[in-house]
């Protein structure tokens, strides 16, 4: 049990991502005093890109993207499995409440998936209760951070302020305080494996 939660915090990685245009030339600089920060009609503007082939099977690499942090899992086939069979589970488990942003690519296939390539999501990195941000448990069953945690959890993200789950696809559970599923955001893939955010 404890090594299975250890695996999922060493799963865990940030990583190195661009940020295309003027927000990279000021995140050059140092030391970054205010006066330096992009202003923040730069930063909505600004688009990140990311090679996804860097995050390796089985784990979770935190990048930035307009000053949040953003997740990008790479799901192996059986953690893909594990998105089918608990629908009853889940507030909303076609992601119909808040995925305008992704209507033009999410499929009723892949909508399941929440993302263009089924190995790859790529969510915000916020809880959509108060913004804490969600640890990644992806082990299905009962694990050892809470009460709260039904036995047939099918493994996801857990948020360790109040509790909220979220499935492997970071749809969140009935019962939870977050009223939603994590957000996706506005994502292309400009070759095989390089994504650009916003
Ligand atoms: S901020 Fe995540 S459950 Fe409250």
């Amino acid at each position: 049990m404890t090594d299975q939660v250890d695996q999922s915090r060493r799963n865990m990685l940030f990583g190195a991502a661009g940020l295309l245009g003027g927000v990279a030339a000021a995140a050059a600089a140092v030391p970054f005093v205010g006066s330096m920060l992009p202003a923040a009609d730069t930063l909505a503007a600004a688009k990140t890109e990311f090679d996804v082939s860097t995050v390796e099977e089985g784990q979770l690499v935190v990048i930035q993207w307009q000053g949040k942090p953003v997740f990008v899992t790479h799901r192996s086939q059986a953690l893909l499995d594990e998105v089918d069979g608990h629908d009853d589970m889940l507030k909303d488990p076609n992601s119909e409440a808040i995925e305008e942003v992704s209507a033009e690519w999410m499929t009723p296939e892949n909508r399941k998936y929440r993302s263009i390539k089924p190995e790859y999501l790529i969510v915000v990195a916020s809880c959509t209760h108060l913004g804490c941000i969600p640890m990644y448990k992806p082990t299905k069953g009962r694990k050892d951070w809470g009460d709260s945690v039904p036995e047939d959890w099918p493994g996801g993200w857990h948020c360790p302020c109040h509790g909220s789950l979220y499935d492997i696809s970071a749809r969140v559970i009935k019962g939870s305080p977050a009223p939603h599923n994590l957000h996706l955001m506005p994502y292309k893939y400009t070759s095989d494996t390089t994504v650009v955010i916003g």
